[in-house]
């Protein structure tokens, strides 16, 4: 299960944002209207269906732990790893709101324990956009570690495009307020469903 109360945060984010939740969670897998935040304040258009512009996706600093060379994968998450399991989906479109296929995503996170492998690549990969501008990563929910909420990094590039570089973040952690680098427009959307946590998150880049 997931650590945090979810269940008990959607009805209150639901209470603030009528538009996003009046008739039902946003499906996993496909276009949706908006990137959720926790407050329910700050969405930021990420190329609704029909909608022509969108909002760049907002980037942040790298951080000290990035290794270059990652695996092509699509899936972090190894038998018997720690921390909970959660496939998070979505697309990368320009700001234009094309979908970009063949864009590079490169994923990497601290483990349930907020540790990074800096030795090796666990929790590390990268992947690339199908030809719908699709991804999906499965991984597991990062641990805190001090001074950071949980996040994971990524760095997202279309063909020729400018690489841009910054993190996501799950809606519902107390630490979410004392991280300076936390960022709501990076929220996740995270849904409990009866096949596990599915989070969402469409990037949006620089047309090429
Ligand atoms: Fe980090």
């Amino acid at each position: 299960m997931y650590k945090k109360p979810l269940t008990g945060i959607v009805p209150v984010i639901c209470a603030l944002v009528l538009a996003a939740c009046a008739t039902s969670a946003p499906s996993i897998g496909t276009p949706s209207a908006n990137n959720s935040d926790a407050g329910g304040t700050a969405s930021i258009p990420t190329c609704a269906a029909g909608s022509k512009t969108a909002i760049l996706t907002p980037e942040l600093t790298e951080g000290p732990y990035f290794t270059a060379n990652s695996p092509e994968r699509a899936s972090l998450f190894e038998e018997g790893m720690a921390g909970t399991k959660i496939v998070i989906t979505g697309y990368v479109y320009t700001i234009d709101c094309k979908p970009v296929a063949n864009a590079l995503l490169d994923f990497w996170q601290a483990n349930a324990n907020g540790e990074y492998d800096n030795n090796g690549y666990t929790l590390r990969g990268h992947q690339f956009t199908d030809a719908n501008g699709h991804y999906e990563l499965t991984t597991i929910v990062p641990g805190i570690y001090p001074g950071r909420t949980e996040h994971i990094h990524f760095k997202v590039q279309a063909p020729n495009g400018k690489l841009m570089t910054s993190q996501l973040f799950f809606p519902g952690v107390s630490q979410n307020d004392s991280d300076g680098i936390f960022d709501q427009r990076l929220l996740l959307a995270i849904q409990e469903t009866g096949d596990g946590l599915r989070g969402q998150y469409n990037f949006v880049v620089p047309a090429p």
